[in-house]
């Protein structure tokens, strides 16, 4: 069972990445083959100075390293190392036309909140469908924003083995945290570093209570009953607790007596513990960038690899073996 996802470097991890996305992957290697990536062709779409994506790259590798994240038992790379990616998402954008990339909720998302409209980020799904087509992966755990982007896969793979036989595994399409939806920023919209909502896992302490303690809430007062249903608060609260813990918060809130600024206080040094100990780890691996290099480019290494006697396949069927 493989099992694959990718992460953009593009800037301060946050609970939002950390919940949705690096912690489930973390865990997938207990049972499954797992490919992990930092989508660093991704992050061009959006970032243009080369300085903060490469500082990123390191940041995210360190972080995720530090996190758990087993190179040794898991292929970790940096997409734009594997150059048959992008060799492959040129073949694959055959199988889709401009007029379904155009339906792209994200494309259009992006636009409207000022990401150039360039035809890197129109392309952006089929970049998506190479990473995962390249590898085989069975399954590929996304957040709902994702998921559109999992069809458009989908249909290409499909599309493509119709066409030319079975070369493609279809992957799955596997929603992380369907239960709760998306993770909340400190504003209630989905926590994303765009809409400068985050509460960042690894910063200053200062900076991470600044964002814990401007998390929206009603004007309910310490002796007033408070509704958990729809507060980012207890959503976010909630990330760090079992289904105990959590019916212990929602009582919290419908017990008059503790304040939204208590309630805050403890989710704070909920953070803080949490991210303690792999906090030092990720210091101590920033300090030694070779050794996180030597990681990623041996990664890379296994990647190709595992694409190869994919991509000889697709180059056998679509011609361009002579
Ligand atoms: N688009 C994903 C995101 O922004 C990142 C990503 C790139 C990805 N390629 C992928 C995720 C392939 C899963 C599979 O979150």
């Amino acid at each position: 069972m493989r099992i694959l996802s990718g992460i953009q470097p593009s800037g301060k991890l946050h609970l939002g990445n950390y919940f949705a996305m690096m912690k489930p992957m973390i865990e997938y290697q207990k049972e499954a083959d797992l490919f992990c990536f930092i989508a660093s062709l991704h992050s061009l779409t959006t970032m243009i100075d080369p300085k903060e994506l490469e500082a990123n790259i390191m940041e995210t590798a360190a972080s995720f390293l530090a996190l758990g994240l087993n190179p040794n038992k898991s292929i970790f790379w940096v997409q734009s190392d594997v150059q048959e990616v992008s060799f492959l998402a040129w073949i694959l954008s055959r199988q889709i036309s401009t007029m379904k990339l155009q339906l792209s909720h994200s494309y259009k998302d992006k636009t409207a909140h000022g990401v150039s409209p360039s035809s890197a980020l129109f392309f952006y799904p089929v970049l998506m469908t190479a990473d995962i087509l390249a590898f085989g992966a069975d399954r590929v755990p996304v957040g709902k924003d994702q998921k559109q982007h999992m069809e458009i896969c989908r249909l290409i793979a499909n599309r493509f083995n119709q066409h030319y036989g079975e070369v493609f595994t279809i992957p799955k399409i596997e929603e992380i945290l369907s239960s709760q939806g998306l993770i909340p920023g400190i504003d209630g919209y989905k926590m994303s570093k765009s809409r400068k909502n985050i509460i960042p896992i690894f910063d200053t302490e200062k900076n991470i209570k600044k964002s814990v303690m401007s998390i929206v809430t009603d004007s309910k007062g310490v002796q007033e009953v408070k509704d958990p249903e729809n507060s980012p608060l207890y959503q976010i609260y909630c990330l760090f607790l079992d289904k105990e813990g959590q019916q212990e918060l929602a009582d919290k809130f419908r017990t008059p007596g503790t304040g939204y600024g208590h309630i805050k206080a403890e989710l704070y040094q909920r953070i803080l513990d949490y991210f303690q100990p792999f906090h030092k780890k990720r210091m101590e691996l920033l300090q030694k960038p070779d050794e996180i290099r030597d990681i990623l480019k041996h990664g890379a290494s296994k990647a190709s690899k595992e694409a190869s006697p994919i991509l000889e396949n697709v180059r056998r069927k679509v011609g361009l073996v002579y």
